[in-house]
């Protein structure tokens, strides 16, 4: 049963009571006594993730399910979610007064708690399904669910499994699916088509380093992708120390990501043309590694000093925008799991975006709330130009001191864009560190919700 999905069969539904805190005294006094009487033997108080089955004369009538207090839902999201691994199995329709972008969440959240990784493992426990709540997209919002297991799935799945040949792999998958026209650069090629500083990154790697470039659309206004691939990231010859590195199979999360959204907007059939852009690589050591200290050429001309090897994600991504750019779109966005920086500014769940553009910042903001896809703008802030200016180049990838590492990375990137005026950027975490409802632990699509909702009203 595909437990992302909508049930479409309505013959055998139960109610599910979904009920607030505050609401559960009202829901109470609407009931007949039996049910009242049974409820409130059954201690039942709306908690979050609280479910009760309701009996009736013929077995089982219903459920009821807690959504928590107003407290609970301004500190967690999709609660709802956390309802339907705990209901019995069969199919279920929702009864409740929430509507609107509210209504949304808890039927997007039901379908994400379907998201299992479960490549590695044999346990397919069958789910609860739901019929699509009167008033949503149910099309929107399984849209939205595929999408963001597309990005988990690539997340999830380890280094030895999700090399830049897989990753191509997945994004010709996706190409396919959609009809998108593919193009790959690999290894020496990346050299001859002037893209040196993803070779530069990715030739230690017996995997080869490329640059996957999709796109797909022929009519409307015009946006670029550009995606973070580095399928491991062991810090180069500045090799990250072991637990640094534990999770660096995530270090392709904002390649995971720009596919997850680029499946939302394709399968909406939006008016856009699109270009999806991934440098795929491995940072890795080897005799052919680049080195501390060296200065590489990049596509755009500027010279960059390496400062660092471990400061991987802005080299690649740069090659790839400086081509974006050539093209000139209405509009660049970049995700990536660029900095550790800026987990530590905002933690792991709210995703850090630099804009250009106020309004186009402001869409984002108000999207974002509204899908509760927290994301949080940081300043492209001019005065710090001058760390990322080493002096024997014209480019420094990892600026002394570590004051500011988000923004020095995201200026870093911004110098790569200059015929494209608008330009947004996403340093992600990518990952969720401890299960929450629809939320498990690993892989995790950050700000392309709120993007996939914002596009339209950006781009006009
Ligand atoms: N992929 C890492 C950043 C990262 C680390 C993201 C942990 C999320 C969690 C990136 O390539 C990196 O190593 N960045 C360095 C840059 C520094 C050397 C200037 C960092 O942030 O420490
Ligand atoms: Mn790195
Ligand atoms: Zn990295």
């Amino acid at each position: 049963m595909p437990t992302l999905a909508f049930s479409t069969d309505a013959s055998a539904a139960r109610p599910l009571f979904l009920v607030k805190k505050e609401g559960l005294a009202d829901w109470l006094a609407a009931q007949d006594d039996a049910t009242r009487d049974w409820v409130n033997a059954a201690g039942f108080k709306a908690g979050v993730g609280e479910v009760l089955p309701l009996p009736g004369k013929d077995g089982l009538n219903g459920a009821i399910g807690g959504l928590g207090s107003g407290k609970d839902r301004a500190r967690g999201r999709f609660l709802a979610a956390g309802l339907r691994g705990k209901l019995p199995e069969g199919v279920w329709r929702l009864e409740c007064d929430l509507e609107g972008d509210e209504l949304a969440e808890a039927a997007l959240g039901w379908l994400l708690a379907g998201y299992r990784f479960d490549r590695f493992v044999s346990d397919s426990k069958p789910l609860a399904m739901l019929l699509p709540p009167e008033g949503v997209d149910a099309a929107m919002l399984e849209r939205i669910a595929s999408g963001e297991a597309l990005a988990r799935d690539l997340i999830n799945t380890p280094a030895s499994h999700m090399g830049p040949d897989e990753l191509e792999m997945a994004a010709r998958d996706l190409a396919g699916t959609h009809g998108m026209a593919v193009e790959v650069t690999t290894g020496a090629e990346l050299s001859k088509r002037n893209l040196p500083m993803i070779h530069a990154v990715g030739r230690a790697s017996a995997r080869e380093p490329r640059l996957i470039d999709m796109s797909w659309g022929d009519s409307g206004p015009s946006v670029a992708l550009v995606g973070k691939g580095v399928c491991f990231d062991t810090g180069g010859l500045n090799i990250k120390p072991g637990a640094s590195m534990q999770l660096m199979k995530k270090d392709m999360g904002g390649a995971a990501n720009v596919l997850g959204l680029a499946h939302m907007l394709m399968d909406s059939g939006m008016n856009c043309r699109l270009r999806v852009l991934i440098p795929a690589v491995e940072n890795s050591i080897s005799g052919e590694a680049f080195r501390p200290g060296d200065i590489l050429d990049s596509r755009k001309g500027l010279t960059v000093e390496i400062n660092n090897t471990d400061a991987e994600g802005r080299l690649v991504l740069a090659d790839a925008l400086a081509l974006a750019d050539e093209d000139r779109p209405d509009l660049i966005v970049s995700m990536a799991t660029l900095t550790g920086a800026a987990r530590v500014a905002v933690g792991p769940d709210l995703a850090p975006f630099y804009a250009t553009d106020d309004c186009d910042a402001a869409a984002l903001v108000s999207a974002a709330k509204a899908v509760r896809d927290p994301v949080w703008r940081l300043p492209f802030w001019e005065p710090y130009e001058k760390m990322i200016e080493p002096g024997i180049a014209d480019l420094d990838n990892a600026p002394k001191g570590g004051f500011a590492g988000s923004i020095t990375a995201a200026l870093f990137l911004r110098r790569f864009v200059t015929a494209v005026p608008r330009y947004m950027h996403f340093d992600i975490f990518g990952w969720t560190r401890e299960s929450a409802p629809g939320r498990p632990k690993g892989g995790a699509g950050q700000g392309i919700r709120a993007l996939y909702r914002a596009l339209p009203e950006i781009l006009g």
